[in-house]
């Protein structure tokens, strides 16, 4: 039986909705009830009134889902597809750190573990670091915040506060190179440049706008121009390309691809479904703990690509 068709009826039995990350594999991202990035996905699983949400990311992303959906089951069709960034901190480490720095307010880039979480008083993602930063903190606080250096970088840079950072960085992205710009920008003269915040400092200075993913998507649909060089991981093409037909996108580097986003496919979402596996499952103790941090940064973050796309254009 066609794949798509036996996910559908699957879905009907279990009462089941299929949140999938945009860099996701093509097909995958097609069936998906809704495709987001790691800010618009924590939504959508907070308001969902699914029995049953099955996570097409990351293991940190399905931990989400169910640190904000306590009472649903939560499934992700690999339990495998951890995010490396993520799991460069430990919530030991996270301790550790605390420990050096008493005083410190914590903010944990969504790209956490659950335990990391607990440990810290905001959550934020690549949409809303800056915001974040500007709305929860004031000059006066001293803000540890982990663990991807480059983001901690960007926003500190971008808002003027001062971060106390982690060493954390994301293989993927960190293979996009200043110089795989320059050559797209020959290739491609009328084209402007998005780049995702993980990219290494050099990468984000030459860009025309610092977007999470779902950032990107609206930044193209917002402004004119028809053709763009894509800062991230390449999954990202499948969605804009999708949504923007008449426009052309071409990868900084093809390349930059995040082997465990890719492990999810639909035979695992079928198998997935029939079988209720993976189930993500956390202490009650540790969804109350991580909870606060991601509702804080839901109330305070929602989304300021938008403010950031003007700043930069
Ligand atoms: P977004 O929140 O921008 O989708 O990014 C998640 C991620 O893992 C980037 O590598
Ligand atoms: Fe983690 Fe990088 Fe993959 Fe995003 S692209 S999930 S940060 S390893």
């Amino acid at each position: 039986m066609d794949l798509q068709k036996r996910i559908e009826e699957l879905k009907k039995k279990r009462n089941a909705v299929i949140l999938v990350h945009n860099y996701q594999l093509p097909e995958v991202q097609d069936i998906g009830d809704f495709v987001g990035d790691s800010l618009g996905l924590s939504i959508e699983a907070s308001k969902t009134a699914a029995d049953v949400i099955v996570f097409c990311g990351v293991y940190f992303m399905a931990e989400t889902a169910k640190i904000l959906s306590p009472h649903k089951t939560v499934l992700i069709p690999d339990a495998s597809s951890g995010c490396p960034m993520a799991d460069m901190i430990t919530a030991e480490q996270l301790r550790e750190l605390k420990a050096k720095h008493p005083k410190a307010k914590v903010m944990c880039y969504v790209n956490t573990s659950a335990e990391v979480k607990a440990e810290c008083d905001y959550c934020c993602t690549s949409a809303n670091a800056e915001r974040m930063l500007t709305e929860a903190f004031s000059d006066d606080d001293e803000i540890i915040f982990v663990p991807d250096k480059y983001l901690a970088l960007y926003a500190a840079n971008r808002t003027g506060r001062k971060v106390i950072f982690w060493h954390g960085y994301c293989k993927s992205h960190l293979k996009i190179l200043p110089e795989h710009i320059h050559q797209q920008k020959e290739l491609h003269p009328k084209a402007l440049v998005m780049a995702h915040p993980e990219c290494l400092s050099a990468v984000t200075q030459m860009a025309d706008a610092v977007l999470s993913t779902s950032g990107m998507l609206e930044y193209v649909k917002r402004f004119d121009a028809k053709e763009f060089i894509v800062g991230t991981e390449v999954g990202m093409l499948h969605s804009l390309r999708k949504a923007n037909p008449g426009k052309k996108f071409y990868p900084a580097s093809d390349i930059a691809i995040c082997p465990n986003m890719k492990k999810i496919t639909l035979e695992k979402v079928i198998r997935s479904l029939e079988e209720m596996r993976d189930e993500v499952v956390l202490s009650e103790e540790i969804i109350s703990k991580a909870h606060k941090s991601i509702f804080r940064m839901i109330n305070i973050g929602k989304s300021s690509d938008v403010a950031s796309t003007e700043a930069k254009i």
